[in-house]
């Protein structure tokens, strides 16, 4: 059996406007991610996945709900422990990309290296093998306005993948980009999940996208549907 990688259930999270004015962002998701996944998570605008995407990378905490990362219950951990779990066990890739504009892609690699916690040897020479498998290893010391945006997608693919994380979350990681490059995008994800076993959990509103995956999660006024 594989092992469970995220488990939540009944996640809940408002966003308090004002006293009258409460959003009820997520009202009670369960959602299951284990080893080797390539699901999908989609709905329309508005129903909570990027919320709760925030909540399963512990970049947010739920209002209620149980979050267990691995066999670790969020709950019993402060902040500055969920810092260093995210950064170990959770690789990030978002739509516009989120490489910071005045690093190389591989000096924008070798830094989320360093939260990781690996040495200045190790992670220049891990970020230079992966850059070069995603096919840059003549774009390493571009800055990202001189790439394309496949290109800055790549980049944001090594950089997620440096710390070997359990699972990679991507926000609509095709959202930018057209749908030649969006395909090319995703069969860099199917390898990696093929090839390397690597799990991921997307958020998407491109069917061709959704369709690649091996699961489709349903959200629809912030519950599954
Ligand atoms: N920081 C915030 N403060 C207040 N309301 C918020 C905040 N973030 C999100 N919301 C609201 O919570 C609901 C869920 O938002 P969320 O961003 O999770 O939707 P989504 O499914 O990702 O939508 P999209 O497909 O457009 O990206 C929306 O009604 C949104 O307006
Ligand atoms: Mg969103």
């Amino acid at each position: 059996m594989s092992k469970v990688i995220i488990s939540a259930k009944n996640i809940r999270k408002s966003y308090k406007l004002s006293k009258k004015n409460i959003i009820e962002a997520l009202r009670g998701v369960n959602i299951e991610v284990k080893e080797g996944d390539f699901s999908a998570i989609v709905g329309p605008s508005g129903c909570g996945k990027s919320t709760l995407m925030h909540i399963l990378g512990l970049l947010d905490r739920p209002d209620e709900g149980e979050l267990f990362i691995g066999d670790i219950n969020i709950k019993t951990i402060k902040d500055r422990q969920a810092h260093k779990l995210r950064a170990k066990k959770i690789g990030f890739i978002f739509q516009g990309f989120n490489l910071i504009p005045t690093l190389t892609a591989l000096e924008n690699v070798m830094l989320a290296g360093r939260y990781g916690g690996m040495k200045k040897k190790e992670r220049k020479e891990r970020a230079l093998k992966i850059l070069k498998v995603l096919g840059l290893i003549d774009r390493v010391n571009h800055k990202p306005n001189e790439l394309s945006g496949g290109q800055q997608q790549r980049v944001a693919i090594a950089r997620a993948l440096i710390n070997d994380p359990a699972v990679i979350l991507a926000d609509e990681p095709t959202g930018e980009l057209d749908s030649k490059t969006s395909l090319e995008i995703i069969e860099i994800l199917k390898k990696l999940n093929k090839d390397n076993n690597q799990t991921f959990l997307l958020v998407t509103h491109n069917t061709d996208v959704a369709n690649a995956c091996k699961k489709i999660i349903k959200l629809k006024d912030g519950k599954n549907e």
